[in-house]
């Protein structure tokens, strides 16, 4: 018979209290900045905890089998729900809302919540999808008011796609998808290549050649500790450094400077004007000063981390008739008392902590 992990996808303790309810004894600051001066710049929302991928670093198919228990539909934020959140958190300040999941193309009618949010205003509207859909739906996606699009993509050789993400999709129709994307006129397209050593990382510089060649913008991911599943080592990471040295020494490249303060990625520039690259660092040189980022999961909970625990459950404030102006009231004190910096400190040991996984939380 097979034996059911229990594994921490939900929260890995309870629910926390709200701020207020804690007797927390210092007022936030008055410009709703955090505990560490930073502001709520960015939100990303996970669609679906569920994926038609298996990525070994994400959703171990050992742990994310037919056994596991994905969220019931109803747990899940209803477009309305989540168009009422992006609204109150754009008013509080936030600039970009990011669709995530899971697999957020395998949310039924996906278009429809793109032009509800687009509905909102002035945001930089934007979507991570692994893009085995992507060929499909671009064009509505496109045409719902989604501006801009994240691909991510491990290889460019099938057998060490399927290594990476241990589903049956070959590279080509991930390739279509980014085709499509960009003929649909989503733009920049940027595509997320998570390395692990001995691995992919023989692919970094042919992932690199392509995407010059295609004048899309490749990102290259230290492989992160995020969850309790991935069984993450540090001898598994390759540094950013080795990264831009490998490319660099074939195809020189320069520094770049963020296009906006916080951004994730450090950029870098091919010196001959062929287009840029740019280096996701959490591990090596961790940016967790500037993080404006905060994440609602696919079941409504508020987390101020990607590493975090335990996430402030919104859903019951949006399904027992609070005003929006107690919910904003609720997140304000949620970031004012926020103090996060997970990967200022990570270690071996705190790898080993539990940690709400990132299909769930959304990347
Ligand atoms: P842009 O708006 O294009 O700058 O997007 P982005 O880089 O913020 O988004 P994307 O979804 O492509 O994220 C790239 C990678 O960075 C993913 O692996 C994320 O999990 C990771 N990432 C994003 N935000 C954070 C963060 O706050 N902390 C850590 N440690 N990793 C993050
Ligand atoms: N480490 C680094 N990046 C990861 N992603 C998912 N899991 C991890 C991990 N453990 C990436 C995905 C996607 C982005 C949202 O996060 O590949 O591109
Ligand atoms: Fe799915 Fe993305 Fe996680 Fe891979 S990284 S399993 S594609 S959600
Ligand atoms: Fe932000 Fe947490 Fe990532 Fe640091 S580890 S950058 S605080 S999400």
């Amino acid at each position: 018979m097979n034996q059911r992990i229990v594994i921490p996808i939900k929260d890995a303790r309870t629910q926390p209290e709200w701020p207020a309810a804690q007797g927390a004894t210092e007022p936030a600051a008055a410009d709703g900045s955090d505990r560490r001066g930073r502001r709520l710049r960015d939100l990303r929302i996970s669609v679906t905890d569920r994926c038609n991928f298996r990525c070994t670093y994400c959703m171990p198919k050992e742990v994310f089998d037919s056994n596991y228990a994905f969220l019931p539909q109803a747990d899940l934020l209803s477009f309305e729900e989540i168009t009422r959140l992006a609204r109150i958190f754009h008013a509080r300040g936030v600039e970009k809302v990011r669709i995530t999941g899971g697999e957020p193309l395998l949310r039924r009618h996906i278009e429809r919540l793109i032009d509800m949010l687009a509905g909102i205003g002035t945001l930089d509207l934007t979507l991570t999808t692994n893009g085995s859909l992507l060929a499909r739906k671009a064009r509505a996606l496109k045409a719902a008011g989604l501006e801009r699009i994240t691909v991510s993509l491990d290889s460019l050789d099938d057998a060490t796609f399927r290594a990476m993400n241990d589903a049956d999709y070959p590279v080509a129709r991930v390739l279509e998808g980014i085709d499509a994307a960009a003929a649909a006129g989503l733009a920049p397209i940027k595509v997320n290549m998570v390395v692990k050593r001995g691995v992919n990382d023989h692919d970094i510089l042919p992932m690199a050649r392509h995407f010059r060649a295609a004048g899309h913008i490749l990102r290259f991911i230290e492989f992160m500790d995020v969850g309790s599943t991935n069984g993450w080592r540090m001898n598994d990471v390759v540094p950013s450094a080795e990264v831009v040295a490998r490319i660099s020494a074939e195809m020189p490249l320069a520094p770049v400077d963020p296009s906006y303060s916080g951004e994730v990625a450090q950029r870098w520039r091919y010196v001959d004007g062929s287009g840029e690259i740019g280096v996701i660092s959490s591990v090596t040189q961790a940016f967790c000063s500037d993080c404006t980022r905060a994440r609602i999961s696919t079941e409504g909970k508020l987390y101020t981390c990607l590493f975090a625990n335990a996430g402030h459950d919104l859903r019951t404030l949006l399904r027992t008739g609070t005003s929006d102006e107690t919910i904003s009231e609720r997140i304000g004190e949620v970031w004012g008392a926020r103090t996060d910096n997970y990967s200022e400190i990570r270690t071996e040991a705190t790898a080993r902590e539990r940690k709400v996984e990132m299909s769930y939380i959304g990347g």
